[in-house]
């Protein structure tokens, strides 16, 4: 950023940013903080277009760009699992630091000089790739670290260090599930949206999925999910790889996301037969996500033969009509048995289905 306002003794990039550039990758976003309070310093500023009191960070449209600056800040995690309390504002750059997750991402550039500041060997690790909590608790104040660090050693293809796996591990054994769930599912998303079979097989592996509920699993699904989603894609990746959990809706689901775990669990009490029609009916109407979940967890390939059946019948209620005949419910038996030809031979023409109402109805 070559802008003035932002070249600042006290003013550093923070965070991912600092991690990405460092690792060569691009950044999802810039955070920049301030030591001191950002408020002070840039509210006054005509680019000053937000100010937010209680958490004391700045937006400024500099350049046609919006930025938002933090202050330095500490927080409390008064209730463990949640959203930390914000405290002492405009503390010292190292307290800000400090309170964060891994050390690869408690790195500070200077914006005015260039200068990368350290104060826990985030560079030493990045370059070992490894992943270090910065002190015992950290997982106990804030649990979805575990999904981050899930996270990032995918992403990066890092590895945690002994200690910080210990601490996994030990936490794992005794979760607090009163915890933001909230802020769980959100690191979920962004985990599973990697769509990488390694992000499932150490979810797995080092039993992350208990973070979800206290409830196990019957059974845990084995199959290539990757190549699964690659094939079929599907807006809620996510879901796929975790909607059989049985605490799925620990989690705040919206209405479309409970619509999958409802439509998965209709189709697990469903006996679904073989044959083209049977399985057509049966996954009719069913979300996406949901048969490639049923799929997946039944190791059952009717889903997938599903996706390649054409149902969709021409004839309409109007053409019945015009045909006379009077709309009944055996409207509904006369498309059901156009489309039991339909199953079976898709290049059926509108005339030759026209023929089948006929002969229906005859
Ligand atoms: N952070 C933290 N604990 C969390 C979440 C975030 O300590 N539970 C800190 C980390 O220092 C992180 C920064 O806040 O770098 C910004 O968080 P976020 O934007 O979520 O993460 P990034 O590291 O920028 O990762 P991504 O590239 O996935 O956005």
């Amino acid at each position: 950023m070559e802008n003035l306002i932002l070249k600042d003794k006290n003013l550093y990039y923070i965070g991912g940013v600092v991690r990405d550039e460092l690792l060569g990758r691009d950044s999802f976003d810039v955070d920049l903080t301030y030591q001191g309070n950002a408020i002070d310093k840039f509210g006054e500023l005509k680019e000053c277009i937000k100010v937010n009191e209680p958490f004391g960070t700045v937006r400024l449209l500099v350049d046609g760009k919006e930025i938002d600056i933090a202050s330095t800040r500490d927080e409390k995690y008064d209730k463990k699992g949640h959203l930390p309390e914000v405290f002492d504002i405009g503390c010292e750059l190292k307290r800000d630091v400090l309170r964060r997750d891994f050390t690869i991402n408690a790195l500070a550039k200077s914006t005015l000089t260039g200068e990368i500041v350290d104060y826990v060997n985030g560079v030493n690790d990045i370059k070992s790739k490894c992943l270090k909590v910065l002190h015992d608790g950290s997982f106990i104040d804030d649990p979805t670290r575990i999904v981050r660090g899930l996270k990032f050693a995918v992403r990066f293809g890092f590895e945690l260090d002994e200690h910080t796996k210990n601490l996994q591990e030990t936490y794992l054994k005794n979760i607090d599930y009163d915890m933001s769930f909230k802020r769980l599912k959100k690191e979920l998303i962004e985990t599973f949206n990697l769509n990488r079979q390694e992000t499932f097989d150490r979810f797995i592996n080092q039993k992350i999925y208990k973070l979800i509920g206290e409830n196990e699993p019957e059974e845990i699904p084995d199959y290539d999910i990757e190549t699964l989603v690659k094939k079929y894609p599907v807006d809620n990746i996510w879901l796929v790889y975790i909607g059989w959990h049985p605490d799925i809706e620990n989690l705040p689901l919206t209405r479309e996301e409970q619509k999958i775990i409802d439509d998965y669990r209709e189709l697990l009490s469903t006996d679904i037969k073989e044959d083209n029609y049977s399985v057509y009916k049966s996954f009719e109407g069913k979300s996406k996500e949901a048969i490639l979940l049923y799929t997946l967890t039944q190791k059952s390939e009717l889903g997938i033969k599903y996706f390649s059946l054409n149902g969709n019948i021409a004839v309409t209620g109007e053409d019945l009509k015009s045909l006379g005949i009077p709309p009944s419910k055996e409207y509904s038996k006369c498309f059901d048995y156009i489309l039991k030809e339909k199953l079976s031979n898709p290049d059926l023409t509108r005339d030759e289905e026209l023929n089948l109402a006929k002969q229906f109805f005859k």
